[in-house]
This record gives structure tokens, sequence and C-alpha cells, in this order.
């Protein structure tokens, strides 16, 4: 179980060595998560149209490991973007990963970069 968790680390930007290309932006639904495979990482990348903001995080929901995060509903709270886990509706902030609720459940963030019409996610390794 850590070790699943371990495999998923935040990357901030000025940390990126790889901007690794997931796809085209129409390949992504609006106000939606999709999951994109990188190495044995399980992305899930969120297409928040309403504010025009990309995000990308691990797709593993910490709280019982559920590879579910991608499916999760995205909106915000108190102005902080936020994806609520399908199976149990935990909350996390899209932009810090942190449990909304205060709760020791983090997810992994990744930064995104939209270029030409392509999507591209940031990795460090
Ligand atoms: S598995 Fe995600 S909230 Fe329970």
């Amino acid at each position: 179980m850590q070790e699943l968790l371990d495999k998923y680390k935040s990357v901030a930007v000025e940390n990126v060595t790889e901007w690794f290309k997931v796809g085209v932006i129409t390949d992504f639904p609006e106000n939606s998560g999709a999951c994109i495979k990188h190495k044995t990482k399980q992305i899930a990348v969120y297409n928040f149209a309403r504010t025009g903001k990309w995000y990308a995080t691990q797709n593993l929901c910490p709280h019982k490991m559920e590879m579910v995060l991608s499916l999760g509903m995205i909106g915000d709270k108190e102005g902080i973007p936020k994806v609520a886990c399908p199976m149990h509706k935990k909350n996390f902030s899209l932009e810090d990963g942190s449990n909304l609720a205060g709760e020791n459940l983090k997810i992994a963030t990744y930064p995104v970069k939209i270029s030409d019409g392509n999507v591209y996610i940031g990795f460090s390794e």
C-alpha cells in the first residue's frame, strides 16, 4: 500500500525535467477529469474550463487506495479548485493536493502546460 503511494510525489514547475505530451486539448472533456498513464503512474488530468485552468494529480485516492480520482466531480470550495473522490466524497485541493477537511490525506500534484493545442504534464523522473 505505502509502496503504491510512494510512487506519487508532487512536482513543482521549477523541478520539471520532462514535459510529457498526453494529448490535445479536445481529448479532455471540459469541467471533468481523464486518466493518463506515465510509466507506472496513473495521473488524473482535469480540464477546468470554467476557469480556463488545467490541473493534474495522482489518480490514486489515498483513502482506500482506489484509482478513481479522474472520475471525481470537480468544483471549488471557498475559491479553492477541488476534486471530490467518487467513492466517499473526500475533497482534495487541485492546487496543492491537501485534503480540504484537514484530514491527514494528501495527493500529489503535477504541473500542466498547454502549448499549440497540446497538453503536457511535467514530471521530474
Ligand atoms: S476511496 Fe476516495 S474517498 Fe474513499
